[in-house]
């Protein structure tokens, strides 16, 4: 349930995740009566800024709410900010914020402090934590950069929070279509039936955006894109994908099907490379190359901005199904996709037929489709095919879906921990993808293919 009077911390407040993504969000839950109104809001950063601005910088980010109204929603939303500038390596500014958080529970007459700080520090254990309450920690990506990093970020963690005040966010396990990838294959069990070696052909899991790095260089140039979306987003969308049914609908049972799943993924090297590549100009010399970009410091990156691998599960359900994994920025189209191409159909009246494939599409569109055959109307006898289409703008156009980041803020305030990511699960993803990382980015690194912006990539891309 939702404790009334609980704090919500956001620690890097004046920056950009906080513009684009948390306010948008707490704003989207405030408007749409989802988040308690006796919450009070603290932002914290080192910049000196004033409610007033954040409220103008993070504006045109908010959607409009279904109910409307959003001027007057918005002057109330803001009454629960505030907002304390401060450094994050010294006691003054923590204990400052102490004060006020004090103050406002005290005002409230909290006995039991609630408390939930979105970003991480030492600091915050040894100054704000509730001794007596509910403490919860949102930390955002990057949880290291390898398996080796990963583990000693987890261990300095160990002695501050329990693994129960953590919530670790990839914010795709907050996007309404990964969550209903639940319902529709375990609810529909001719779905669930036939997806398995029997029945499914290839898995392709594609990321691809139509725009660079532009302006983030300065974190892309250490991340790369393996990091940025492959080893986290597009493997949570593939993990759910194929892994089994979690023995009950809740968190640690979804959890628990999610690493056993991991656990039959084949750690990934050299030969699961299909092609890595780096945007150069577009051709006709509009749009700049990643290189060119001035927030991309070192003129020589080798930076991958876009990787295709193959990955195998060693399961009975899987074995020798091939996946492909495609992820790039800087492409043609906008298209981030997860597909079940089904096996052909070799016998009997209508062999041959174009296979049916099953889609979730995450963008451009929400959408969930198959493709199938049929005969079209009139005369004629030819098998063609249509396509079963729930796009969800169309079939919920009066519903609000929430976004993201809202739903997992909202999950942290309710203490729902399955759209968050665990320890093990973190564990075994970097363990699959760090030899992968270690052959890119080490002495026989392949060379990275540049291709145009706008373009469909390298060369060599499977079909
Ligand atoms: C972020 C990556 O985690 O996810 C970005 O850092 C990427 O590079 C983004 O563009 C994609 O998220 P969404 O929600 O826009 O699909």
């Amino acid at each position: 349930k939702f404790e009334k009077n609980t704090v919500f911390v956001l620690f890097g407040a004046s920056g950009d995740l906080a513009k684009k993504e948390t306010f948008p969000a707490l704003f989207g839950l405030y408007s749409e009566g989802a988040l308690d109104p006796s919450t009070k809001i603290f932002c914290y950063a080192r910049s000196k800024l004033t409610v007033e601005k954040l409220r103008e910088n993070c504006t045109q980010y908010c959607r409009p709410s279904t109910t409307g109204n959003d001027k007057f929603k918005m002057d109330e939303f803001f009454k629960m900010v505030t907002y304390i500038s401060g450094a994050y390596d010294t006691d003054d500014g923590y204990l400052r914020l102490k004060g006020e958080i004090e103050a406002f529970e005290k005002e409230r007459g909290v006995t039991e402090p609630h408390r939930i700080f979105l970003t991480v520090a030492g600091q915050l254990k040894k100054n704000i934590y509730s001794t007596t309450g509910v403490t919860r920690v949102i930390v955002e990506k990057p949880f290291g950069d390898d398996l080796e990093s990963s583990r000693e970020l987890q261990k300095g963690f160990k002695p501050l929070f329990r693994e129960d005040e953590i919530f670790k966010i990839d914010h795709f396990l907050g996007k309404d279509d990964l969550k209903r990838l639940l319902a529709v294959r375990f609810a529909n069990p001719f779905l669930n039936g036939t997806w398995n070696k029997d029945y499914i052909e290839c898995v392709q899991v594609w990321f691809k955006e139509p725009f660079g790095a532009e302006g983030r260089g300065g974190y892309f140039d250490v991340v790369g894109i393996i990091r940025d979306v492959m080893q986290n987003h597009l493997l949570q969308i593939l993990t759910i994908a194929t892994m089994e049914e979690p023995v009950a609908n809740d968190a640690e049972a979804i959890r628990d099907a999610k690493v056993a799943l991991l656990k039959c993924m084949e750690k990934l090297g050299p030969k699961n490379v299909v092609s890595v590549g780096q945007y150069g100009r577009s051709l006709d010399g509009k749009l700049p190359s990643y290189l060119d970009d001035d927030t991309v410091l070192n003129k020589e990156s080798k930076c991958l901005t876009f990787t295709e691998i193959t990955m195998d599960i060693h399961n009975d359900r899987w074995e020798g199904v091939p996946i492909v994994m495609r992820a790039g920025k800087g492409l043609d189209e906008d298209r981030v996709e997860i597909r079940m191409k089904y096996k052909k159909n070799v016998s009997g009246m209508f062999a041959g037929c174009t296979p049916n494939e099953f889609v979730i599409q995450f963008h451009p569109e929400r959408k969930i489709y198959m493709t199938f055959n049929t005969t079209a109307p009139g005369f004629v006898d030819n098998v063609h095919q249509v396509s079963l289409d729930m796009t969800y703008s169309k079939k919920y156009a009066k519903d609000w879906v929430p976004e993201a980041y809202e739903r997992l803020i909202r999950d942290a305030f309710l203490g729902n921990r399955a759209n968050y990511v665990r320890d093990d699960e973190l564990d075994v993803s970097w363990d699959i993808f760090t030899p992968l990382l270690n052959y890119v980015e080490g002495p026989n690194a392949p060379e990275p293919e540049i291709y145009p912006y706008g373009s469909t990539g390298p060369k060599g891309i499977l079909e």
